[in-house]
């Protein structure tokens, strides 16, 4: 079955008088439970087509359906509470809110749509994670690993039907970046999770149900299932 579906996509950016085309008439579709690795050079457009996506940018051109409804035109007041229930970021900068606490970083998004269990969950989260003894600490007492981790499980509260990953293991070393990727993969097959994860870990690009590169704003490979 299919949960995203990304029509004929273009991105485009005017800056003075050029037009730059950042993604060129993109098509894809992945299935519930996929896990899809995006890579390509910097400035390929990946974090353009997971921005455009997860609603949080709209494209020039094409349509954007999830779960058989189109999101292209929703606006920003009905595609806010979709973003917060129905998908899950990771971004390479953790975004944590610096005055709250773990805890609280990861009970927000269960909070804002009024979830009673959102402390509970919290607590869970982090303890699957490895976290129980820092659910008090604030985002300047974690290491970067702590913190990604943090994000993590904020991402996965509201029991996201599709995570996104923008090259979350971007600002770690690497054995901490491959511990982050291996506990995103482990925590996608718990829950059967689609995934969409930009990184350039051949390793885990190894894991996925599919890897697509994208090269001047156009996929040229992987665009299709098989
Ligand atoms: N807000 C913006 N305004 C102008 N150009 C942008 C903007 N965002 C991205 N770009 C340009 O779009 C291209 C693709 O960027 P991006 O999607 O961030 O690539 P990647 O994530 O693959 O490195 C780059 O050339 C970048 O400079
Ligand atoms: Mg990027």
């Amino acid at each position: 079955m299919t949960i995203l579906k990304a029509k004929e996509i273009t991105k485009q950016y005017h800056i003075g008088n050029r037009d730059i085309t950042v993604l060129d008439n993109v098509t894809l579709e992945v299935a519930q439970g996929e896990f899809l690795v995006v890579k390509g050079e910097s400035g390929s457009g990946k974090s353009t087509l997971l921005t455009i996506l997860s609603g949080l940018d709209r494209p020039d051109r094409g349509r954007i359906s999830i779960e058989g409804r189109d999101i292209t035109d929703l606006d920003e007041d009905a595609i806010a509470p979709l973003r917060n229930s129905t998908f899950g970021f990771v971004f390479q900068s953790f975004h944590l809110v610096p005055s709250l606490s773990a805890l609280e970083n990861v009970m927000f998004p269960a909070e804002l749509k009024g979830d009673k269990e959102a402390r509970t969950k919290a607590l869970a989260l982090l303890d699957r994670v490895g976290l129980a003894h820092r659910v008090a600490s604030f985002p300047h007492q974690l290491s970067g690993g702590e913190k990604q981790r943090c994000a993590i499980c904020r991402a996965l509260i509201n029991d996201p039907r599709i995570i996104f990953a923008d090259e979350p293991t971007g600002n770690l070393d690497s054995v901490n970046g491959e511990a982050i990727l291996a506990l995103l993969l482990e925590l996608q097959r718990e829950r059967g999770t689609t995934m969409i994860l930009v990184t350039h870990s051949p390793e885990i690009a190894g894991s996925a149900d599919r890897v697509i590169t994208l090269k001047d704003g156009r996929i040229v490979t992987g665009a299709d299932h098989g």
